[in-house]
């Protein structure tokens, strides 16, 4: 086995690392830097843009600019939570046949799984490119809430950018492993992780290398994304209070705000003031350029936002009850992620649990530093270490009544199985079938949905007879199986599985060999390009040489050359890899036959027609 890299795949921001002995080492990117902007660009040219050059293109080309694509992963299109989140999009959103939602770039359907793989077809190229060597595995760390779906999308986003996922891991969980705790004796630790776009609160415990998650809580819609939002919103409130003039639909001006919003929440996490300061932000027909100016004040942001802190009290509260711990037990809290660098989250944690917060050292890398530690602990280069996370939410499945029956209770150490025996309610029932969802409510419709499992080809016989044992596993990366035995025949039971959300088989494998396609005609792409650039490099060095040189040519070349000076934009024109070499192959010779001229310019005697 080759290399193994640990991907952080942020809603905002994305890094890699990779174990070097036995310390993590972040990979920079292509334009060597430590993170990598999750964004996806597509441009009226064709090309797909990934990373800061897509970010660049986020206020010219808003439509379709595609970021935080993270929120949407494993999502249907109807939830309260995307209804919500499009009304501050610029880009279009819509629906799959199976409810999931799409983006919408245009006017072409491209699953959340596709532009993820995108950005983490651009990683793995990064770190090809630093290793010059080819990278297949990879540990993929996901929000410790994501749910089964989430988990499924993610890990598909990886296969079909051709990496072969040895391990999800959970971000928090990541994160702990990478600071610094491996010789600690015994502590219990709260790590409150606020990224971009989900907020997770993980309670473990860490003795002699162990680390031992105990319980995890969050909302994957919860983070920096909803700060900057109020900051917007504000900001378009007061624009209308002065102008009267709504910039809510104007898709460019909204991407400026959005970003000045942004710079400024991250400014008043060590200032007390700053300035947002946005000229021409709106250019309506007769109301002439209006300029955007406005003060900002720590106290007015934390005004602003308080509640969202205040929101993630709860899951806190949750998750120590669900450790059977007070806040008082817990020895050390963690910050991790960019928004728990606010101030105001420090301040709120430290009143919670009675003790200061420490900060995580590099909240960019933590998570992927501690992703890389874990392919050495599955690898076996780390022996020290062993990890027991959790499951984040119940499993079960729809009883009577539509009621719900959890069979494997969240925070749950995994991996685990639980086995219940089925049979049939009718005479020669065929089929039985299984709902099962993830959740914590009681009415099983309120909970997440992950399939229905019918198992088939029941033999015919008497009602209640057939005795099906159905094993309901969660694998170490969170994800469930359904498997089943008849224990009257000892046989392995047949299920059908329909999931309810994410790409089938079917659909991943096309993807991939379309990508594979795109990949091919890309690289070919890119080939022209290089070789259209060297030509036309030759022919504007060969035109200037000629005129300062073109007596000393002999009178057959100097039509040559003429020839090609005046055919550059057509030799220029064609993508055929082909016809360019043939035309770089041709002018190089007469450039190096004029160069030759130059060089020597009083020694050299033409030779007609002798250089062929
Ligand atoms: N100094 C700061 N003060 C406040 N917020 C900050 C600061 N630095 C970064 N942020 C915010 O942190 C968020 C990014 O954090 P991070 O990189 O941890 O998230 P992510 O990994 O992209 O997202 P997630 O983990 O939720 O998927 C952004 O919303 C950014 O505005
Ligand atoms: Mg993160």
């Amino acid at each position: 086995m080759g290399r193994a890299i640990g991907i952080d795949l942020g809603t905002t921001f994305s890094c890699i690392a990779c174990l070097e002995g036995s310390q993590p080492q972040i990979i920079p990117n292509k334009e060597g830097l430590s993170t990598t902007p999750s964004v996806v660009s597509f441009t009226s040219s064709g090309e797909i843009l990934v990373g800061n050059l897509a970010l660049r293109q986020a206020v010219t080309n808003p439509e379709n600019t595609i970021y935080a694509v993270k929120r949407l992963i494993g999502k249907k299109f109807n939830s309260e939570e995307i209804k919500n989140a499009q009304k501050k999009m610029t880009y279009q959103i819509g629906e799959a046949p199976n409810g999931d939602v799409v983006v919408v770039v245009e006017s072409k359907k491209i699953s959340p799984q596709e532009i993820s793989a995108m950005i983490l077809s651009y990683l793995k190229e990064s770190a090809e490119e630093y290793y010059g060597e080819k990278i297949e595995d990879a540990i993929v760390t996901v929000p410790a809430h994501f749910d089964d779906t989430q988990r499924q999308a993610t890990k598909d986003a990886a296969r079909i950018a051709g990496l072969n996922v040895l391990r999800v891991i959970n971000e928090p969980t990541a994160a702990s492993l990478s600071h610094g705790l491996i010789d600690r004796k015994n502590v219990k630790l709260a790590i409150y992780d606020m990224g971009g776009g989900t907020f997770d609160i993980t309670v473990l415990e860490v003795y002699d290398g162990v680390f031992n998650v105990l319980a995890t809580n969050g909302n994957t819609y919860l983070g920096g994304e909803d700060f900057d939002n109020r900051i917007l919103d504000w900001l378009l409130d007061e624009f209308k209070k002065e102008n009267n003039i709504d910039l809510s639909q104007d898709k460019f001006a909204l991407q400026r705000i959005k970003e000045a919003s942004e710079k400024a929440k991250r400014e008043l996490s060590f200032s007390m003031e700053t300035e947002i300061n946005l000229p021409f932000v709106s250019s309506e027909p007769g109301g002439g350029a209006k300029h955007l100016r406005k003060k900002l004040t720590r106290d007015k942001l934390e005004e602003l936002t308080t509640d969202l802190v205040k929101e993630s009290l709860p899951y806190v509260e949750q998750a120590l009850k669900d450790a059977k711990l007070e806040p008082k037990d817990i020895g050390e809290t963690i910050l991790v992620g960019g928004q728990a660098q606010m101030p105001l989250i420090g301040k709120v944690i430290a009143e919670f649990f009675g003790k200061e917060p420490v900060k995580s050292p590099n909240p960019d890398e933590a998570v992927a530093a501690g992703a890389a530690i874990q392919s050495g602990i599955i690898m076996g280069e780390m022996k020290d270490i062993v990890l027991l996370d959790v499951t984040p939410l119940s499993l079960g499945i729809e009883a009577e009544h539509g009621s719900f029956v959890k069979i494997i209770e969240r925070n749950t150490t995994i991996p685990t199985k639980k086995t219940i025996p089925f049979t049939t309610v009718e005479h020669n029932q065929g089929t039985v079938r299984i709902h099962v969802l993830q959740g914590e409510r009681e009415v099983a419709i309120e909970n997440r949905s992950l399939g229905m499992f019918d198992l088939v080809g029941i033999e015919p016989a008497p009602a209640g007879l057939p005795q099906i044992d159905v094993t309901f596993e969660i694998d170490a990366d969170g994800i469930t199986k359904v498997s089943a035995l008849d224990t009257g025949t000892r046989k392995e039971q047949k299920i059908e599985v329909n999931p309810s959300s994410g790409l089938g088989e079917e659909e991943i494998e096309k993807i991939i060999k379309e990508a594979e396609k795109y990949e091919h005609a890309d690289r070919k792409r890119i080939q022209a390009e290089q070789a259209r650039g060297e030509i036309r490099k030759m022919i504007d060095s060969l035109e200037s040489l000629f005129y300062r040189d073109e007596e000393k040519v002999s009178f057959l070349h100097q039509e040559d050359i003429k020839k090609i000076i005046n055919k550059k934009g057509e030799i220029l024109e064609t993508d055929d890899l082909e016809k360019l070499e043939v035309s770089r192959k041709e002018i190089k010779k007469l450039f190096d036959l004029i160069s030759t001229v130059s060089e020597s310019r009083d020694s050299f005697t033409p030779e007609e027609g002798g250089d062929e």
